[in-house]
């Protein structure tokens, strides 16, 4: 079936199930709750939902340990709630996809109950090692989250792989038997009219043979260089998109920690086209940090820049670029590229930063209304698995105060806490108590306050995006970077024969000189979106940004 390409044109968001809306009352974000807002995700001019996963799970990663592919959780709704979203969505033109966690299940999964006792066929479903002599672990890798990346296991007598957590028991992929189940997933759902899958770490799914030690000097993640684009995953897509998705109209996004724009092109390349579609880069989401949000550093302009200008560039004509500033596996971006004192003015700067760029754009639940890093008083507060075995094991030999503060900066749970839709109890999530913190300062910051104000920065996200979609220029225009080594502003236009479009961005808490970029005729342009009421022609306000668009 001719792959149509629908997602170049659309903008995606993305909703945690969890924390997004309850509707039946018991307190957990689900899809009845989702369909009460579809009319507001829609206002966005968001045409593509991207739903992490809502399959049945113990929630030992917050559904990232799945136990039942072929169904949904019947706390988000069943499957009968999840027909009827995928109607509603499908009438109003959306396109649904779903998360697809083929590196690993979880540990609760029939699968893994029956290869640990050795059942077949499914004894060489997972990667099973017995010790090594002397007791030790079958290698030196490390868990993305936890300790050592292996776990004994009485029952069958040997160790069991886990990139992630204890209770995510990585698949065997070279075994054939694993990658027809997998088919039979993708079948299940793209049968019923999902419309894709954003694939999470699938990049770690053929691990290299004899699973060697990691041999550089890594502080954490040791075994990447041996998982990471491993020997066989050319293979085990083309295998999938031949079996399956050349058959669909579908799209698919693949999971990529520490991919260069040359390695991505290896899968996405639409010369080629038989992997996939696009990938989520890691580069963007760590402009302050090495890595890790773990290792957190001083946000450099420059490195965000020298990011955001490459996968232009390189992706350019070749392939589709998913941008994006947030997801739930970051802390929120105003609290670390913006500023949360200017924080309206930051959101929308933030916004035209990523949303003119060339490329299909995802927006993060409460990224649109400016949701801040959640800053509980207390360690004890947090939930995530990660979160809590960074907590308890890294050696930050500091203040509880520092602690805390690394949490507040580092965790995924500041950006997990549930939607701010009102300023009533619980911030209109849920008429009971949340599953989770609720930010302290919803009655500040939330939905309904700002359907109320036209300046508000969800007001903003909706003009920014009507733009995106009126203007053939964002969709098409040559993208150009200006004053590229500046460590304050952030400028670039994208140009066609008739059009340019010039996006400045100061990401200063100053004022700051500004100087016309080459081309740009402020007297002759249109100025199209900005964050201050009167523009001065020489000096960029703290934060501010301005869209000129020359005909
Ligand atoms: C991906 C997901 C993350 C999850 C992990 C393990 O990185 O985005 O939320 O915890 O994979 O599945
Ligand atoms: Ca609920």
């Amino acid at each position: 079936m001719e792959h149509t390409r629908w997602y170049k044109d659309r903008v995606f968001y993305q909703i945690w199930p969890r924390s997004f809306k309850d509707g039946n009352g018991d307190g957990m974000g689900d899809l009845w709750g989702v369909l009460e807002k579809l009319d507001y995700i829609q206002s966005l001019g968001a045409d593509g939902i991207w739903f992490s996963p809502l399959y049945p799970s113990p929630g030992a990663d917050c559904g990232y340990d799945i136990s039942d592919y072929m169904d949904i959780a019947p706390e988000y709704g069943g499957m009968e709630a999840f027909r009827k979203l995928l109607a509603e969505a499908h009438q109003r033109g959306m396109k649904v996809i779903m998360d697809l966690v083929i590196n690993h299940t979880s540990d609760e999964h029939p699968w893994f109950e029956k290869s640990r006792r050795r059942e077949e066929p499914y004894t060489d479903y997972y990667i099973w090692r017995p010790a090594k002599p002397g007791g030790k672990l079958p290698n030196n890798w490390d868990s993305n989250f936890e300790g050592k990346a292996w776990t004994y296991d009485d029952v069958r007598g040997e160790y069991y792989l886990h990139l992630f957590a204890v209770k995510q028991p990585d698949l065997n992929m070279d075994n054939p038997l694993v990658r027809e189940e997998v088919k039979k997933i993708l079948r299940f759902w793209l049968d019923m009219g999902v419309d894709g899958f954003r694939e999470d770490v699938v990049t770690f799914i053929s691990k290299e043979e004899g699973l060697p030690d990691e041999k550089l000097p890594l502080p954490t993640g040791k075994g990447i260089s041996h998982y990471n684009h491993g020997p066989r995953i050319h293979e085990y897509l083309s295998e999938f998109y031949r079996d399956v998705f050349s058959h669909y109209d579908c799209m698919t996004l693949a999971e990529a920690p520490m991919v260069t724009p040359k390695k991505a092109l290896e899968y996405i390349d639409e010369q080629k086209s038989n992997e996939l579609d696009m990938v989520i880069q890691f580069e963007t989401v760590c402009a302050d940090c090495l890595f890790t949000d773990w290792m957190p550093m001083k946000f450099s302009l420059r490195k965000l820049k020298r990011s955001f200008s490459r996968w232009q560039k390189e992706l350019d004509g070749r392939a589709c670029n998913m941008i994006y500033l947030e997801n739930h596996d970051h802390p929120r971006v105003i609290s670390r590229y913006g500023s949360e004192k200017f924080r309206v003015e930051s959101g929308k700067m933030l916004a035209a930063a990523y949303l003119f760029q060339k490329g299909t754009p995802f927006i993060y639940q409460g990224q649109e209304i400016g949701m801040t890093n959640w800053r509980p008083d207390s360690p004890d507060k947090y939930e995530d698995v990660q979160t809590i075995w960074q907590y308890e094991n890294t050696a930050l030999r500091k203040s509880d105060e520092e602690r805390l503060h690394r949490l507040w900066r580092s965790s995924r749970d500041s950006a997990r806490t549930p939607m701010q839709w009102s300023a009533e109890r619980h911030a209109g999530f849920s008429d009971v108590k949340p599953w989770f913190y609720v930010n302290k300062n919803f009655r500040r910051i939330n939905v309904a306050a700002q359907e109320e104000d036209a300046d508000s920065l969800l007001n903003f996200y909706r003009k920014a995006i009507a733009l995106r979609k009126r203007l053939d220029v964002v969709k098409n225009g040559t993208y150009r970077e200006f004053e590229k080594n500046s460590t304050q502003h952030y400028i670039y236009s994208r140009e066609t024969d008739s059009r340019k479009l010039y996006v400045i961005c100061s990401f200063s808490r100053r004022e700051t000189k500004f100087k016309c970029p080459a081309g740009l005729d402020t007297d002759r342009a249109k100025l199209i979106l900005q964050n201050y009421p009167k523009q001065k022609p020489d000096i960029l306000k703290p934060y501010e940004t301005r869209v000129y668009l020359m005909e």
